[in-house]
């Protein structure tokens, strides 16, 4: 009986693989989590650093691209950043990491951006990680603005979590902002 079922079932398995390989089917496969860690209770980690505007001066570490088409909103620009996040408020603090993407003027009615930007480490065990941020900053109105983290790698593959942002220094006419960053990271 066994060696039936064995000799009507074979063929229809064989046609399967060989039908899946010839449609292009054969790409994905199920994995063991297993084999990623990912059996193993995710991590809850706390990151708190500062992020350094500075889009005049002798040294920018951001770059106006798209200026906008209201200068009141904001609306239309676009700036690049390669900004460094340290461990305190002073620019002479500690340096962790860099931020880099970019924030655009996204709102019309308010001054609002559409911010997309990494967070690349560079100190201790987190050098090489990253977290990747896509969020909406409504500088002006909002004191806290939350921002979701879309992912990562390195130590924070699999990341999901949000950051928190709140300004600590602002200076529009000197082109710098120094805004502190509480990031919220589960990953395993
Ligand atoms: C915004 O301000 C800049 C600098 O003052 C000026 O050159 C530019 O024309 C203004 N843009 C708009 C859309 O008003
Ligand atoms: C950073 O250090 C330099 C020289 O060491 C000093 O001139 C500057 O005022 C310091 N900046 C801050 C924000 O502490
Ligand atoms: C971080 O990693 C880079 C590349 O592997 C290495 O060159 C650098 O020295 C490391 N920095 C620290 C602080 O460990």
């Amino acid at each position: 009986m066994t060696k039936l079922i064995f000799i009507l079932v074979l063929p229809v398995l064989l046609l399967t693989v060989v039908a899946s390989a010839q449609d292009g089917g054969d790409f994905a496969r199920t994995m063991n989590r297993k084999q990623l860690s990912l059996h193993k209770k995710d991590k809850l980690t706390h990151l708190l650093f500062y992020w350094h505007d500075s889009v005049q001066g002798r040294n920018p570490t951001a770059v106006r691209i798209k200026e906008p088409v209201s200068n009141s909103t904001m609306f239309g620009s676009m700036t690049m950043m390669d900004d460094p996040l340290t461990t305190d408020v002073s620019r002479n603090s500690t340096v962790v990491g860099q931020a880099q993407g970019f924030y655009a003027g996204a709102a019309q009615g308010e001054i609002s951006y559409l911010v997309v930007m990494n967070f690349a480490f560079k100190t201790g065990k987190y050098n090489g990680s990253t977290i990747g941020i896509i969020g909406r900053d409504p500088v002006l109105s909002s004191k806290v603005r939350e921002m979701p983290i879309i992912g990562g790698s390195g130590i924070f593959r699999f990341a999901r979590g949000y950051v928190e942002a709140r300004t600590k220094l602002s200076d529009f006419k000197a082109g710098v902002a120094i805004v502190e960053y509480n990031c919220y990271v589960l990953h395993y």
